[in-house]
């Protein structure tokens, strides 16, 4: 197809295709590209880096002019979509990721078509936004008040703690300011996500007012601790104002004694704000539902469809209790935005640009919607059912293995092990290099973290693809490396 020509005349450029026919081939070629990449994913290796000449494509200069879009494509191929993240692999478990639904990656090419902008008015994308909080809320069982779709978990955090920070705050932060008020205190464990360390550094409460409640050798938060320290801030003259409950601890996956901490709340008057990034979509699956119990009790709920709903990046979800807390948070008036008497703009249905702090937003809900109604509730109960049988099957595996050992109890789908092939000052150097070979040789991707100071392979769950004999390849190749991890390398 040849590239666009160049403009005779002003009025008639334009930057769509001039042969419509022949960008369609091409986009078929895309589509098949894209499916091949998610039908064959096992074919690959989880992970390489990018080659010496796609490194110098990559840093190439600005295109002045514009090429066919084949060459364009042709580029892809060679020079990107070979080096991936490897999150679409059934051996990546590394940090928490989704492992791209394909009806998921047909709602995002649905949705950039669209291009709507989901911030506010009359259209169906702030309506099938409205529908899938809807279901979200009622998957959860959590009684929503009001909700958006954020880009992940990190802002639904932000959101999250920004609206509990303005209900309780007690006097009236949006316009006066924190200096108008006692120094306000904010509680989490010691496992909590470095997420709602950013949202309290941004909303101006310092991360010196963010206590770091202990936790138990299962690593949940220490009630009596916490209890403790709110008391002691009291006495001191500062202001607590919320308590961040883990629901999947980034670490280990541990879950927070939730129900607890909502008693607490009640009785301190505190804003209880769950992190379920990955672990709160555990209540589909009734049978981890006495370990979340009390999720429903929280004031905002924060969770990520791009980890356990294996939806493509990015999309994450708050809900809230109160229906005007959001608003309350976010909402300010701007003429150029205020309702008509008809059109588009004639009622603010769905004004989710009162609820954060984005006005152009996209239409992420469409994957989500897409996905829920082509697997049911019921397809995404299974698969997480099955992740959660995944890592009990790979944590008998350790357990079977010498040479292996478990580092913390396996919490619904995260395993934290590590290799034993070394003095025990060695072991953290050690495990390093198992894992930094694991990663290279491109068999598997694990993550790390440290457990009680010892570095450990981690390995999160939140993948579609994966199948038990996944993580016998897993356990063989740290068994096989583990006996030598430098080798390849010298
Ligand atoms: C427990 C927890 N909270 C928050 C986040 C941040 O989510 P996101 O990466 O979607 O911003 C993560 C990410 O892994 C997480 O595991």
């Amino acid at each position: 197809m040849p590239h666009e020509p160049q403009p005779t005349e002003p009025a008639d450029f334009s930057l769509d295709p001039s042969d419509w026919e022949g960008f369609r081939s091409q986009a078929m070629r895309a589509m098949e590209t894209a499916l091949d990449h998610m039908q064959a994913p096992r074919e690959r290796p989880v992970w390489q880096p990018l080659g010496a000449a796609s490194q110098e494509h990559l840093a190439g200069p600005l295109p002045e002019q514009g090429a066919p879009l084949e060459r364009v494509l042709d580029e892809v191929e060679s020079h990107i979509l070979p080096f991936p993240y490897g999150n679409s692999h059934p051996r990546f478990w590394g940090w928490v990721n989704g492992s791209a639904l394909p009806v998921g990656v047909l709602g995002d090419l649905l949705a950039s078509a669209m291009n709507p902008n989901v911030g506010a008015f009359h259209h169906s994308g702030t309506f099938v936004e409205e529908q899938v909080l809807r279901w979200m809320a009622s998957m959860l069982d959590f009684p929503m008040g009001d909700g958006l779709l954020t880009s992940g978990g990190s802002m639904a955090n932000l959101l999250g703690m920004g609206a509990a920070v303005v209900a309780r705050a007690g006097f009236d932060l949006r316009r006066d300011g924190l200096r108008s008020g006692p120094q306000l205190v904010v509680y989490q464990s010691t496992q909590t996500h470095n997420s709602i360390q950013k949202a309290v550094e941004l909303l101006g409460i310092g991360s010196a007012n963010l206590r770091q409640i202990a936790v138990d050798d299962h690593y949940q938060l220490n009630l009596s601790a916490l209890r403790q320290q709110i008391q002691l801030d009291r006495a001191s003259g500062l202001q607590p104002v919320a308590v961040v409950a883990n629901a999947g601890s980034v670490g280990t996956g541990s879950l927070d004694p939730i129900d607890a901490l909502a008693d607490l709340c009640d009785e301190e008057q505190l804003w209880l704000h769950v992190d379920g990034a990955f672990g709160a979509l555990a209540w589909l699956v009734p049978e981890c539902r006495p370990a979340l119990q009390g999720m429903a009790r929280a004031d905002s709920l924060a969770f990520d469809l791009h980890k356990w709903l294996y939806l493509s990046s990015d999309v994450g979800c708050l809900l809230v209790r109160d229906p005007e807390s959001l608003r309350a948070a976010f909402a300010a008036d701007a003429s150029y935005l205020a309702s008509l008497c008809g059109g588009p703009a004639a009622e603010m249905h769905g004004a989710f640009k009162d609820r954060g702090i984005e006005l152009t937003r996209r239409f992420r809900a469409l994957k989500v919607w897409m996905a829920l109604k082509h697997h049911g509730r019921a397809g995404f109960e299974a698969m997480i059912r099955e992740n959660i049988a995944q890592a009990a099957y790979l944590t008998k595996l350790i357990e079977g293995e010498a040479r292996l050992e478990l580092l913390a109890p396996t919490a619904l789908n995260v395993v934290c092990f590590r290799h034993l092939g070394a003095p025990r000052e060695q072991l953290n150097a050690h495990n390093e290099a198992l894992l930094v070979e694991l990663q290279e040789s491109g068999i598997a991707m694990p993550s790390h973290t440290l457990v009680d100071g010892k570095f450990a392979l981690r390995v999160a769950i939140t993948n579609h693809r994966s199948r038990r004999e996944d993580f016998e390849i897993l356990v063989q190749a740290c068994l096989r490396i583990g006996q030598d991890p430098g080798a390849r390398r010298r």
